[in-house]
């Protein structure tokens, strides 16, 4: 193991997250009773440019008078190139002092990040704020991708990258037919069989770029997760797509519907088996201090404080998922 630790980021469930438009307000009482981990309220891209201020003002009295029980509530600023993002930040974390997170949408650069965490740090001073907020940003841009180590280690308050489909598709002006599910147009044609028939195998054309952005957000101890599936009426699709992106070690999927809400809860619920491998991880721990050894094993192979800290965080997430 290297000499360098990888503190994990807060522990929150974020197996699901909802997306939230701010200018629909008789969505934001369903959010709240739904079994998502963790919701966004938008004043990004789901809020046309008229209904920018009124959105504003929609989430900041959602977040004062909407009981949100144990739900972590982030809120999607705009983007740091247009006129709205400094006062989202500062009307929303001068009055919102139960809000968890702050989502950075088309984070660019590490300095994109530093800015936000200046302003927000300045509010904290000023106003006394002591709830900590955390920043998750979406990786969606060519320049994002580019630059997702510095954005990672950027801050502190980092707590998750999301990879926003959509948008990196445009960006780097891929060839796409719709928002996160398989591409016709990637594909291989094999050799002819014995029977001279030539067989298509589909790819997944997101595979590096999740797999970068999961390694950037690992690497920083924090969570990465997937982006949205545009098409809420195809279950099968969404399991296919969450399924993968855990496989590649992303931790939750964005709802853009209630009814993605379970699929995704389902999908990035840890096994029994991992959970009970995590829990004789942290027994055999805690052995080794009682008897004074300084070394952990099991069955017969030396653990190290890596593998304990991800049990930590595993076992924690089931007592978060019992909790539920
Ligand atoms: N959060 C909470 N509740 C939601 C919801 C959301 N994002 N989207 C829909 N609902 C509710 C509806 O109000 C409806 O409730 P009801 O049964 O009490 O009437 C129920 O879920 C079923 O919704 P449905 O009628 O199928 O959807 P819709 O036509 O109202 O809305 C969308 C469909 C896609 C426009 C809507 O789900 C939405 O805005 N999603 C978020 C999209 C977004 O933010 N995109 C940006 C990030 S990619
Ligand atoms: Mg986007």
């Amino acid at each position: 193991m290297s000499f360098t630790i990888v503190e994990p980021a807060t522990a929150r469930l974020n197996r699901s997250e909802l997306a939230v438009p701010g200018s629909r307000t008789e969505l934001f009482e369903k959010a709240a009773r739904s079994a998502v981990d963790v919701l966004f309220m938008d004043l990004e891209d789901a809020v046309a440019p008229d209904e920018k201020p009124q959105a504003r003002k929609n989430v900041i009295q959602a977040l004062n008078e909407v009981d949100w029980g144990d739900k972590v509530v982030s809120v999607r600023i705009n983007g740091l190139d247009t006129p709205y993002m400094y006062r989202d930040v500062v009307d929303i974390v001068e009055n919102c002092p139960r809000l968890d997170m702050i989502m950075i949408p088309k984070a660019g650069t590490a300095a994109d990040i530093y800015a936000v965490d200046m302003l927000v740090t300045q509010i904290e001073m000023a106003k006394g704020r002591t709830k900590r907020l955390g920043l998750e940003m979406i990786i969606e841009s060519a320049l994002g991708m580019q630059n997702v180590e510095a954005i990672a280690a950027a801050s502190k308050r980092n707590e998750a990258l999301h990879f926003g489909v959509a948008d990196y598709a445009a960006s780097i002006k891929a060839r796409t037919t719709n928002i996160g599910g398989a591409n016709p147009y990637y594909t291989m044609l094999s050799d002819a069989d014995s029977e001279g028939v030539r067989h298509t195998h589909w790819g997944d054309v997101w595979h590096y770029a999740l797999a970068r952005m999961v390694v950037a957000a690992r690497a920083n101890g924090l969570r990465a997760l997937e982006g949205p599936y545009g098409d809420f009426k195809d279950p099968d699709g969404f399991r296919a797509s969450a399924r993968r992106a855990a496989a590649l070690g992303c931790e939750g999927k964005w709802a853009i519907h209630p009814t993605q809400i379970a699929l995704a809860n389902e999908e990035f619920t840890p096994s029994e088996a991992d959970i009970t491998q995590a829990k004789r991880i942290l027994e055999a721990m805690e052995q080794a201090q009682r008897e004074g050894k300084g070394a952990v094993a099991l069955d017969g192979r030396l653990i190290d404080i890596a593998s304990i800290k991800q049990a930590e965080v595993l076992v924690k997430k089931a007592e978060m998922i019992a909790a539920r």
